[in-house]
């Protein structure tokens, strides 16, 4: 194959066939798709240079945005639909498994471990106090000990801990015993909008697109012998819940928080997780069958 005077015809193949000596097989194909969707991208846009350098600086903002507490590309793939793709793709819909929804930006390794029935928030947090209750259960339905629960959630004002100064607040782990029972305070969520300050939010703005995510608490659930499980609990009502920025919201996760006979919120779901390694995965569609008209 000539290596010059490339065309819009032949550089695509050229820059495949230089992809030809990755060793490793994965990478390999993961490399020739981005390239070949790449290629195909620009020839359908046609970008101008000044297009292709303005796209060129959103990723490099993106990247300039990101520190230990803000991922400004995770929250790129999440606008974008890409994370819960690759959620859907990875994690599928496994018999009566609880559903699983995007992580997003917010999940903080290191949540203090507190004792069943705690209150996750400090005093002073701005918020309705809503009581969270269920079991952890398998696909039979039996209560899974000794699993650990990671919840986080924002505050009544729309706003997550590291989105302030004020240090760790409505996140915690909790463990469950042998009956798989879990419980503990914290806040009614609300809707709110997804950071916007950010290329992410420039993006949101231009596209003509709103923010907001409807009022959800995040689950992480993890137990020996079981696949982890990635959730959250949405609150049915919420205005948002049809138009939500991520993508995230899944029918079998919404739910009723409502005031007991005391006037408190409570909430109660059992989660379901599947044994390690029998995940459903979707099966790659089949493409309909081309038909080819012959020539007469
Ligand atoms: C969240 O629910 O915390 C979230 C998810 C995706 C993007 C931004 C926030
Ligand atoms: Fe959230």
């Amino acid at each position: 194959m000539a290596i010059r005077n490339f065309n819009e015809d032949t550089l695509t193949a050229a820059v495949l066939k230089r992809l030809d000596t990755t060793p490793d097989p994965r990478l390999k194909a993961i490399m020739r798709s981005m390239v070949k969707h790449l290629h195909a991208f620009v020839r359908e846009v046609r970008p101008t240079p000044d297009e292709w350098l303005a796209g060129i600086q959103f990723l490099a903002d993106t990247g300039h945005w990101c520190d230990d507490k803000r991922q400004e590309f995770i929250l790129m793939s999440d606008t974008l639909g890409v994370s819960m793709l690759v959620d859907y793709l990875n994690y599928g819909k496994t018999k009566d498994a609880t559903e699983s929804t995007v992580l997003g930006p917010f999940y903080v390794e290191g949540a203090p471990e507190l004792p069943m029935g705690a209150d996750t928030a400090k005093p002073g947090t701005p918020g309705e106090p809503c009581v969270a209750q269920g079991k952890i259960r398998d696909l039979n339905g039996r209560p899974i000990a000794d699993a650990t629960i990671d919840i986080w959630e924002g505050a009544g004002d729309g706003l997550y801990d590291v989105q302030k100064p004020d240090g760790m607040n409505l996140r915690a782990r909790f463990r469950t015993g042998a009956d798989g029972k879990y419980r503990f305070t914290c806040i009614r969520p609300v809707s709110y909008p997804v950071p916007t300050d950010g290329p992410v939010g420039k993006m949101l703005t231009a596209t003509g697109r709103h923010p907001m995510r409807p009022g959800h608490l995040h689950f992480m659930i993890q137990a020996p012998g079981y696949e982890k499980l990635v959730t959250h609990l949405f609150v049915r009502g919420d205005p948002y819940m049809d138009s939500d920025a991520v993508f995230g919201v899944k029918d079998s996760l919404i739910c009723d928080f409502k005031k007991n006979g005391s006037g408190r919120y409570e909430v109660s779901f059992d989660f379901m997780l599947v044994p390690e390694g029998q995940l459903t995965r979707p099966a790659k569609q089949a493409r309909p069958a081309r038909t080819v008209k012959r020539r007469k």
